[in-house]
């Protein structure tokens, strides 16, 4: 079942830039998000017209997204939490969005203090109009593996928030392990009861490596076929909403263990490096990204051998 081909949804820029605690420059964000057009991905969350003062970290969303550079084939899908951030996106040229709500109530409510049943009215409205304007849509479905409060998410959970976002008209649908807490077992659970009610081919993980287990996750996933993952340049990421939240699993790790496997991506390892690289001059920490980390060191040795 294992596919032939994956592709790699990059969210650094968003999911990475919005957890951090240090101001990264808005031309930083922007020479990031030029150098990872360059490397091949081929859909790149670019940033989030949510309240300014929900995540002050991207309040530069339209700069951001104006002056990017776009490259052709390359889709740079922004988050967008109600119509007022549907609007400010279009404003700028947005051709793709993602609307976000969780399995977890009490999630849902911290992170963008609606229910889950408020959050699909909402965005009923929001992807209709999207749709009618010809964008592309993407639907994050939060904490699928467990809440930071408490809460009890179970895999019907789940598949009933996932089908009522596909319903919308979601063209993809992003199933979150949003506080890495989840474990192969759960993702063969959870995918036959998916693919059950959507097609195989709109569905998409997105692990956070919080506890390490994230690419367990990716190869359970894989083996039943799916083949869209998000991941993070240098394993940037986290949301200020879940606490204990760390980064997504690393971009260079999904890529090296996919290019190992013979799975083709299209992305060019070295590439998405080069912008970890450049933003991790921008951060007051190191990346977490395993792969990222040991081929930096192995070519700081072979230029010192050189
Ligand atoms: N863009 C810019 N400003 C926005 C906005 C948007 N999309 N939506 C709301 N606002 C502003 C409002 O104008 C208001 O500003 P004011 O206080 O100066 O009048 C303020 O934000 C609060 O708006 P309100 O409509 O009362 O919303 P709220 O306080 O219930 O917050 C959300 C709801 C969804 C706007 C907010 O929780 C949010 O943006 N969450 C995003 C969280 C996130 O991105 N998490 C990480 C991803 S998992
Ligand atoms: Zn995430």
């Amino acid at each position: 079942m294992l596919p032939e081909r994956v592709t790699v949804v990059e969210v650094g820029a968003r999911d990475g830039l919005q957890n951090e605690r240090r101001n990264v420059p808005t031309e930083d964000k922007i020479a990031f998000l030029d150098l990872l057009s360059e490397s091949g991905l081929r859909c790149i969350e670019a940033t989030s017209f949510v309240s300014p003062k929900a995540i002050p970290q991207l309040a530069d969303a339209e700069e951001v997204f104006r002056k990017m550079r776009k490259a052709p084939g390359v889709r740079y899908p922004v988050l967008v939490p109600n119509m007022r951030g549907y609007e400010r996106a279009k404003a700028c040229g947005v051709e793709a969005i993602a609307v976000f709500t969780a399995a977890s109530e009490t999630f849902t409510k911290r992170n963008i203090n609606m229910t889950v049943e408020e959050s699909i009215a909402i965005f009923a409205g929001v992807v209709a109009r999207a749709r009618a304007d010809g964008m592309w849509v993407r639907g994050y479905v939060s904490t699928a593996f467990g809440s930071p409060f408490g809460d009890v998410v179970t895999p019907e959970m789940v598949r009933d928030v996932c089908v009522r976002l596909s319903d919308l008209g979601c063209d993809e649908i992003s199933v979150g392990d949003t506080i890495g807490v989840g474990v192969p077992t759960q993702v063969d659970e959870l995918v036959p009861l998916l693919t059950d009610v959507i097609p195989l081919e709109r569905i998409a993980f997105h692990f956070h490596d919080t506890r390490g287990t994230a690419l367990a996750n990716v190869y359970a996933a894989l083996q039943h076929g799916v083949h869209v993952f998000d991941a993070s340049a240098g394993g940037l990421g986290g949301c200020p909403y879940a606490p204990g939240a760390t980064g997504n699993v690393g971009t260079e790790d999904v890529l090296y263990m996919l290019h190992g496997m013979g799975i083709e991506t299209g992305v060019d390892l070295a590439k998405v490096r080069a912008a970890s690289r450049f933003i991790r001059s921008s951060l007051d920490h190191d990346l977490t990204s395993k792969a990222f980390q040991a081929l930096e060191a192995a070519q700081a040795r072979e230029t010192r051998t050189a």
